[in-house]
């Protein structure tokens, strides 16, 4: 590859859905972007824009109609049985709902433990037991809750719980589908200082969704605006916030006035 720090490369993805009306939506029309190493590239846009069926499509839980991706130099749509598996672990993701994402039946260790048990199964008994307090200790919360069940858990510790479980295989990649949006905003910004600890500590990069600017504004390095299944404008964030070029990123601005949008409050480089 030319630039040794792309991640992943994303071009002509497009995903048209058919409604049982005989309609289309074309959910995602035509997504052209490079992800770099240690990056947070955050997708803002309105409901309906195709943010969600974007993430889909970047993690292979939705097949496009055309495009390709590359990642890590590989064909990632396209790769098959012992790629697939190697370049999975290294691409995890992060949902919206942090009741729905977890199994009620489940221990929370065992639910941090299945994608180790799936793409390390070799590891031993204690090797295991280490792997998952590592986990669990840096998203912030006691071992002790590696044997309880998600029920004794509130939103902020279950998203904290997923996070966890995102982040035991030690993938490159992380796919956050709008992380805090089902959080009360406290809860929620303790989340996203989450995310950036985590982020700094393991050398991620994060392709971050979010319909909230100002969320946006606080973990982005890059900004897409989505609109309508198309990428109106992508920038540095600090261009975006005080340089939009876009009308539609303007109209976005205005309806958040409590934004820190005056130049210097955010740091390009
Ligand atoms: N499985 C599906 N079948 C039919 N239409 C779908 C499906 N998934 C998404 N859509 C439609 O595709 C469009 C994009 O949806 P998507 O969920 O990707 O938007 P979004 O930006 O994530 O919205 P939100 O901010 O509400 O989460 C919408 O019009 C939606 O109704
Ligand atoms: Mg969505």
């Amino acid at each position: 590859m030319a630039n040794d720090s792309l991640l992943l490369e994303a071009r002509q993805l497009r995903k048209t859905f058919l409604l049982p009306d005989g309609s289309r939506i074309r959910a995602v029309d035509g997504v052209d972007f490079p992800l770099r190493e240690g990056e947070t590239l955050a997708v803002v846009g309105e409901s309906g824009c195709g943010k969600t069926t974007l993430a889909r499509l970047l993690v292979r839980l939705e097949t496009p109609d055309g495009g390709t991706v590359s990642f890590l130099g590989c064909n990632w749509l396209g790769a098959r049985r012992s790629q697939l598996r190697r370049l999975r672990r290294e691409m995890q993701m992060i949902f919206q709902d942090p009741y729905g994402s977890l199994d009620p039946r489940q221990r929370i260790g065992s639910a941090i433990g299945e994608p180790l048990a799936i793409h390390e199964p070799g590891l031993k008994r204690d090797e295991r037991r280490a792997r998952l307090e590592e986990a669990i200790a840096a998203v912030g919360l006691g071992r002790e809750v590696l044997d309880r069940f998600p029920h004794e858990f509130s939103g902020g510790q279950r998203q904290r719980v997923a996070i966890a479980r995102a982040l035991v295989l030690r993938p490159k990649l992380v796919v956050a589908d709008e992380p805090v949006s089902a959080l009360d905003p406290s809860i929620g910004a303790q989340i996203l200082d989450l995310l950036a600890q985590l982020q700094s500590r393991y050398g991620l990069t994060y392709f971050f969704i979010s319909h909230s600017l100002p969320v946006v504004a606080q973990l982005a390095t890059r900004i897409a605006v989505m609109r309508e299944g198309r990428f109106v404008e992508i920038g540095d964030t600090a261009q975006i916030l005080t340089h939009p070029a876009h009308p539609y990123t303007k109209t976005l601005l205005e309806a958040v006035p409590e934004l820190p949008v005056t130049p210097g409050s955010f740091h390009a480089d």
